[in-house]
């Protein structure tokens, strides 16, 4: 009895601080970041008080800012004040190839901008860019053929540039 009892303050508990967050844009906005960091299309989202945030689409797609954005049909990471960091799920589009972003900041006070992280670079946009949450076109697999080439060529570049030219070395070595 005590235990059931338990369960429904708990569950009423529960129901009561989520109902406090109502969307992932409310809390994006709480954190000091712009809502249009995350597309229109949002499923279903967790957040919990360590800061890390699940967000399922509809359907995973692409956004037009200043370059394209791609969204997976899952974006998670961690969210601090002005921060999001061990990003997961989000690529930018560079010189026709697609980047992993891994972390998104902006200035404490605002100077306007927001960086993204794309690994070798800070991109840097205008924040007003991001002010409202983007339509965002779906994307068909075989479209991704680029996005997981970009994924490939930015683990080339950070890891194993070395032993690509071993490899390649080998291979004049052997001819
Ligand atoms: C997205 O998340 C859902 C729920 O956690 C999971 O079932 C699904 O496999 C994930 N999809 C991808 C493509 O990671």
């Amino acid at each position: 009895m005590l235990l059931v009892l338990c369960a429904l303050l708990l569950s009423s508990l529960l129901q009561h601080s989520s109902a406090s967050v109502s969307s992932i844009y409310d809390v994006l906005k709480a954190h000091g970041l712009p809502m249009g960091l995350l597309p229109k299309g949002v499923k279903e989202f967790r957040f919990d008080e360590g800061g890390r945030f699940e967000v399922h689409l509809d359907q995973a797609c692409n956004a037009k800012f200043e370059s394209e954005l791609h969204y997976d049909l899952n974006v998670s990471g961690t969210i601090s004040y002005g921060q999001i960091g061990a990003l997961s799920g989000i690529s930018a589009q560079e010189l026709f190839l697609w980047f992993p972003v891994k972390e998104i900041r902006v200035d404490i006070p605002s100077s306007g901008i927001i960086y993204f992280d794309v690994g070798v670079v800070f991109k840097q946009f205008s924040l007003s860019l991001f002010e409202t949450p983007p339509d965002c076109t779906a994307v068909r697999s075989e479209d991704l053929g680029g996005f997981h080439d970009g994924a490939v060529m930015i683990a080339e570049l950070s890891s194993s540039s070395k032993s690509k030219s071993e490899v390649l070395e080998h291979q004049i070595v052997q001819e």
